[in-house]
């Protein structure tokens, strides 16, 4: 009899490597896909994330802020001439996830969607290939290992690496602790990246209503998905040698926002900014 509730994602095509699907612990984009209101979750990404959300209830609110936050980015990076995004940490989609929204502005647009769990990149293949699929390229990488990244033979057959590249870094650097060395992985993906590219990084931190963030933290951190909090200073350090765009490093409701973004500071929980590498 199968195991799976109604609500679980649907089996996997054949030839995956079923093995290597963890269902047994939360996972981070599954707990995300959940707090978007999507059907990609276990049970157990549920309760996890329904811990955090009755300590925290904004988190909703603030995962749908992240995603509007990327969309907003990748609109004025395309404005701006940028055809070709290498977005690592990439996700499971929602109802517009940000590589779709480079294909809706730029169908040519070149796209590598780089995620180290595999859940993610069955989605990705999936649904994000673009309308161009041999222009998309889904690879299996870890941030921490970004010469890999870089190496990878998938990657060097869709991107340019001569013109500028979008680099999308969502919600993924908190989940590189210190000794992760994020600082430096950062740096290795942009010095190898053109004059003109572009980094788009958010990162959650304790700023605003520390007491929540760290309560919500604390239940990422005993589901097994460690998170490190950082304050805006040391967030605006991966942004090191880069021209931070208008309005620099803020809040994310606040980064170029549709529509006045609410006052609630419990909304704060991401910080994000948008460079071009002069
Ligand atoms: C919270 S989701 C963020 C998804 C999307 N970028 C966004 O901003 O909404 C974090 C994603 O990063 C991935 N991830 C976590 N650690 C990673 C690492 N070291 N290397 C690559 N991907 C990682 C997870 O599998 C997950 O898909």
């Amino acid at each position: 009899m199968s195991t799976l509730t109604m609500l679980d994602p649907p089996p996997l095509p054949v030839g995956w490597p079923v093995e290597r699907i963890d269902t047994a612990h939360p996972h981070a984009a599954r707990v995300e896909d959940y707090l978007l209101s999507g059907k990609d979750n276990y049970q157990i990404d549920r309760d996890a994330a329904e811990a955090v959300l009755a300590d925290f209830p904004q988190m909703r609110q603030i995962a749908a802020a992240n995603r509007a936050f990327l969309r907003r980015a990748v609109h004025t990076l395309v404005a701006d001439g940028i055809e070709q995004f290498l977005d690592v940490g990439t996700g499971l989609p929602d109802h517009e996830h940000p590589a779709e929204t480079i294909h809706a502005l730029c169908p040519g647009a070149r796209v590598v969607l780089a995620d180290n769990n595999p859940v993610v990149l069955t989605h990705a293949a999936a649904r994000l290939r673009g309308p161009q699929p041999q222009r998309t390229a889904v690879i299996e990488a870890d941030l921490r290992e970004p010469a890999a990244i870089l190496d990878h033979p998938a990657l060097r057959s869709v991107l340019d690496l001569d013109h500028p590249v979008g680099l999308l870094l969502g919600f993924v650097v908190h989940f590189l602790a210190d000794h992760d060395h994020p600082a430096d992985q950062i740096k290795t993906l942009i010095n190898a990246l053109a004059p003109g590219s572009a980094l788009v990084l958010s990162h959650a931190t304790a700023e605003g209503q520390s007491h929540l963030a760290r309560a919500a933290a604390e239940h990422y951190h005993d589901a097994g998905i460690p998170i490190t909090l950082r304050t805006p200073a040391q967030i605006a350090r991966f942004f090191d040698g880069l021209e931070l765009l208008e309005p620099g490093l803020v809040a994310q409701p606040w980064w170029r926002p549709d529509e006045d973004p609410t006052e609630d500071p419990g909304l704060n929980w991401g910080y994000s900014a948008v460079a071009r590498k002069p």
